[in-house]
């Protein structure tokens, strides 16, 4: 089905303004971004419009009882310069499952995709070219209800806004495992969600982190604390012993998009590769036995992040120099070799944004 999309382009775009080779990560913003407005049992009022502020009402209800959602996602440019997503399908179904689990209704797969594809090629401008950045997206959709009170919303909006971002050179992070406090993501209930209440959970446990001078909470299962889940906006691979072992999904863990290309490539290059529980004594007895030979987070901001070192209690771990790991840093250049069109798509994971006459009309 082909929504009709009404587009508005501004009159004053600040590309010009933008230094490509100097952007803050988080801070600049393209042109344009795509509205819709979920009244009545339907979506409707579908527009892409100058990027810009937009009022909402003191009761709405996303403010007070949390239903909103989101997704992060990239667009790049191969080296010939075509603009190109990376797997947008997962990112609008996983979306899906997020709005399922909240509550929230379903964009349907063909409008995000459309609007995605019609927002990114009329912004295809602000992709930079350089290779390692890339045009961040942003999707996301709110309980636009104005009331007061427990239930679902019946009135949401879906947004996509979209920036670039500069090259991500992520220096090892240091990772402490969390023994006190969990988040919301456990099974039963929101991990595996990308929901705004997750992070917020987050956040009091990872200051406590920096202040003990770690960058980042190792999340350990909420039962027991004693199995390994996630890292802040990563999901997390260890090699032990020349296995790749990741913890399994199991409903507490967001299904990164990253974890499972990752996977995928691994299995295919013939490696051992394991999803399944690891606890932080096995971590610890690996690393005894001089068998914890890597661990990295992997997302779509870094892709690949290699971690220095783990600690657990009061057992510090400092893993071999990064130049001494080879599983991390090959799935790192074989996602950014296809991100810039440089190893064969076999997968059909690459799509290339498609209306690119939109960004002269
Ligand atoms: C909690 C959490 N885990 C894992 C990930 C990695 O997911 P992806 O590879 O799809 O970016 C993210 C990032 O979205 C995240 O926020």
């Amino acid at each position: 089905m082909k929504y009709n999309i009404k587009i508005t382009k501004t009159q004053n775009s600040h590309l010009s303004d933008v230094d490509f080779d100097n952007i803050p990560f988080g801070r600049v913003f393209s042109d344009h971004m795509f509205v819709a407005e979920y009244r009545k049992g339907k979506w409707e009022d579908l527009r892409i419009e100058p990027f810009g502020r937009f009022t909402i009402h003191p009761a709405a209800m996303a403010l007070h009882y949390g239903q909103a959602i989101f997704e992060g996602m990239k667009a790049s440019k191969s080296f010939e310069g075509k603009p190109l997503f990376f797997r947008p399908e997962m990112h609008a179904r996983r979306f899906n499952n997020s709005a399922r689990r909240m509550c929230m209704p379903e964009v349907p797969e063909e409008l995000f995709l459309q609007a995605l594809d019609q927002l990114v090629a009329i912004d295809s401008d602000w992709i930079p070219p350089q290779e390692g950045s890339a045009l961040y997206i942003r999707p996301y959709m709110f309980a636009n209800d104005e009331f007061i009170g427990v239930k679902p919303s019946e009135n949401y909006r879906f947004i996509i806004f979209t920036g670039p971002v500069g090259p991500y050179y992520p220096k090892p992070v240091s990772l402490i495992a969390e023994q006190e406090y969990v988040r919301c993501a456990v099974e039963g209930g929101t991990g595996e969600a990308k929901v705004a209440g997750n992070y917020a959970a987050s956040l009091l446990p990872a200051r406590k982190a920096n202040e003990k001078g770690y960058d980042q909470v190792m999340w350990l299962d909420a039962n027991e604390f004693r199995y390994v889940q996630e890292v802040g906006t990563m999901n997390i691979f260890f090699v032990i012993d020349g296995t790749v072992v990741t913890p399994s999904l199991n409903g507490g863990i967001l299904p990164g998009i990253t974890r499972d290309s990752i996977l995928k490539i691994f299995r295919e290059k013939g490696y051992k590769v394991e999803e399944r529980n690891i606890s932080i004594d096995e971590l610890m007895d690996a690393f005894d036995a001089g068998k914890l030979q890597e661990a990295f987070g992997t997302g779509t901001a870094a892709v690949v992040a290699h971690v220095s070192k783990i600690a657990i209690g009061d057992k510090v771990m400092e893993l071999q120099p990064v130049e001494k790991r080879k599983l991390g840093e090959m799935a790192k250049k074989e996602i950014d070799g296809l991100r810039a069109g440089k190893v064969k798509d076999t997968h059909g994971w690459i799509v290339p944004v498609k209306h690119l006459e939109l960004a002269k009309a």
